[in-house]
């Protein structure tokens, strides 16, 4: 995984790189590099961290003409300067960029070793820029082609030739990558958002490019000229500002009000006859990490308002398990970013078995949208930050307006004034979670706790604590509390509970007390404020305000939110890069 970015322009190029990482950056950033070329003299800088420390270390290589530049997350060979790309071939013949991974790694490094050849990093990269220089052919993409044949797995690959002039050569399998071009410049990037404004080319598996200034020529693996249309650029990942807020986190949990809004808007536009005539009986919901807690609320309300047998799955266990999946399977696909691989291959596998595949997601030109039949917009807005907020709270949000829309129109018009509502309620329901923050900081484990929809905004809960407060958090239904976990309960053990549903509230209680005779402190997250002879089982209560029942856990998990932000910074974390982590995950 990682973002990739290339330039071919006249001057200052090394600035066109390190603006489009910082776009791409979502995808990785343990370490950073660029590669500057002018003729046959190249200049590479690397650093661990983050691109302003590159920036810092960079000075510009005079007359350089084409820069080649990644920012990396870690899948083969440690975080270091040397693992960072750009990674050189032998004698710097060939420089080259990498977004996937090489699964047939091994062997080829064996293979190469066996040739004499020498590797320099820990990285799969190596091997694809040692592939390249083993030969000397007419034209320089005939050593691409005839590299990449070698190659199992994922790719996005940018390279420069030393000895070849101003031009990057690329490739793509099963990663993403775009190329641009206009008189002055042309680029190469895993996302469209690091291009000037205008319409763009998106690379298929199996094409390659050679990126000239004003010219770009496409190639097929068999060494042919292709034409490709360009496409229409929907510029909606634009570089968000963070305004007076310290952290796009912050920013964008306080955006949810007018995400929601327009998450009621722009369903008003969508076309759910389309999606009746799917005609399904079963419906699935797949994704990953946050969006995976969409799926399980989602299936929830098919469940609840469709009474249609409705499940979610992890795009990872979907992709190697057997689950019964067939035409009359509606498959509904959420993920943020649209690219998160594990769904992309989920999406591939139940598209494959003929099921019906709408997908859910905040970017329209994503890989997702462009495998589905149907495309729901999540309507968030950019989403910068690793910890997801507001894509989620839309995610839910939607995924209720559209069961209420396949239940009748009555329903689904109910359903946006619900919508609507939520969102004014929220613009005044940021609590302040600093003194919960500083206590809860203190901990080493925290359990969360709810019942039906509450455990599965206690999951989400708990994943956003731990992301980037990296204390150790566990989310379980409050039922099963006694079934193991209690024996993890001690003295001073925090739990917090949600409870949003009136009609297993004292159950919910029940459990979080059994928890309390055990040593626990308990934390309260309810619909209504506690009684007076409840208070003194809670060491925090906090009551939502008034919305309908559904949406309840919309308001629940805002002040969560906002307490893992606020335990980062207690803890004196990056909120926004949380270590290990990444926005995008494109690899498996
Ligand atoms: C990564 C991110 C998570 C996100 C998940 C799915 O793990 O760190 O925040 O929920 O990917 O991403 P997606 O873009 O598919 O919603």
């Amino acid at each position: 995984m990682c973002g990739i970015v290339g330039v071919v322009c006249d001057e200052n190029c090394q600035d066109y790189i390190f603006e489009g990482l910082k776009l791409v950056q979502y995808r990785g950033y343990d370490s950073v590099g660029i590669c500057q070329k002018n003729g046959e003299q190249l200049k590479i800088d690397k650093t661990k961290g983050l691109i302003d420390k590159l920036i810092t270390k960079t000075t510009p290589l005079p007359g350089a003409k084409v820069a080649i530049g990644h920012t990396r997350w870690a899948t083969h060979g440690a975080v270091s300067e040397e693992n960072a790309h750009p990674i050189e071939g032998k004698n710097k013949e060939w420089v080259v960029v990498h977004n996937g991974i090489i699964e047939n790694y091994q062997q080829l490094m064996c293979d190469l070793q066996k040739e004499g050849e020498v590797f320099k990093t820990q990285t799969d990269t190596e091997a694809i820029a040692l592939l390249l220089s083993l030969n000397n052919f007419d034209s320089p993409i005939k050593n691409m082609i005839w590299a990449i044949k070698h190659l199992k797995g994922s790719y996005a690959i940018c390279a420069v030739k030393k000895q070849e002039e101003n031009c990057i050569y690329a490739a793509k399998y099963k990663s993403p990558l775009y190329a641009f071009c206009n008189d002055e410049i042309a680029m190469l990037a895993s996302d469209p958002i690091c291009f000037p404004e205008g319409d763009y080319y998106k690379l298929e598996d199996g094409e390659l490019c050679v990126a000239k200034k004003g010219n770009i020529v496409f190639y097929n693996m068999r060494g042919e000229e292709i034409q490709k249309t360009k496409q229409r650029f929907q510029k909606i990942r634009a570089m968000a500002d963070k305004g007076d807020y310290q952290h796009f986190m912050l920013k964008e949990i306080y955006e949810t009000p007018e995400a929601l809004k327009r998450v009621a808007k722009n369903f008003l536009n969508v076309d759910f006859g389309a999606i009746k005539k799917l005609k399904f009986k079963n419906v699935k919901l797949i994704g990953c990490g946050t969006a995976y807690h969409s799926c399980l609320m989602g299936a929830a309300y098919f469940r609840k308002y469709l009474k249609i047998d409705a499940e979610a799955i992890f795009a990872s266990e979907l992709r190697y398990d057997d689950y019964v999946i067939g035409p009359h399977t509606l498959c509904i696909f959420i993920s943020q970013s649209g690219e998160t691989a594990d769904t992309i291959a989920a999406l591939e596998k139940a598209k494959a078995k003929k099921a019906k595949i709408i997908s859910f997601t905040n970017v329209p030109y994503s890989t997702i949208a462009s495998l589905s039949q149907i495309v729901l917009p999540i309507s968030a807005g950019p989403e910068i930050a690793v910890a997801s907020t507001k894509a989620y709270s839309c995610q839910v949000a939607g995924l209720y307006l559209l069961t209420q829309a396949l239940k009748s129109e009555k329903h689904f018009y109910k359903a946006i004034k619900q919508v609507s509502e939520l969102a004014q309620t929220t613009e005044k329901f940021f609590v302040n979670m600093a003194d919960f923050a500083q206590d809860i900081a203190q901990k080493q484990k925290i359990y969360f706790i709810g019942k039906g929809s509450d455990y599965i905004t206690a999951l989400e809960a708990a994943l956003k604590l731990k992301e980037i407060s990296y204390i150790n958090c566990w989310a379980l239904p409050a039922g099963e509390l006694k079934h193991g976990t209690l024996s993890l309960i001690e003295s001073k053990t925090p739990v917090i509970v949600i409870s949003t549903n009136k009609s297993v509230h004292e159950k919910v209680m029940n459990s979080a007390l059994e928890a309390k005779s055990r040593g626990a402190k308990l934390y309260l997250i309810s619909y209504k404020p506690p009684q007076i002879c409840e208070l003194e089982n809670f060491e925090f209560c906090l009551s939502l305000p008034k919305a309908p029942q559904p949406l309840l856990c919309i308001l629940a998990i805002l002040p969560m939110q906002l307490l893992s932000y606020n335990v980062s910074l207690i803890k004196g974390y990056d909120p926004d890069k949380p270590r290990n982590l990444a926005k995008s995950v494109t690899v498996e």
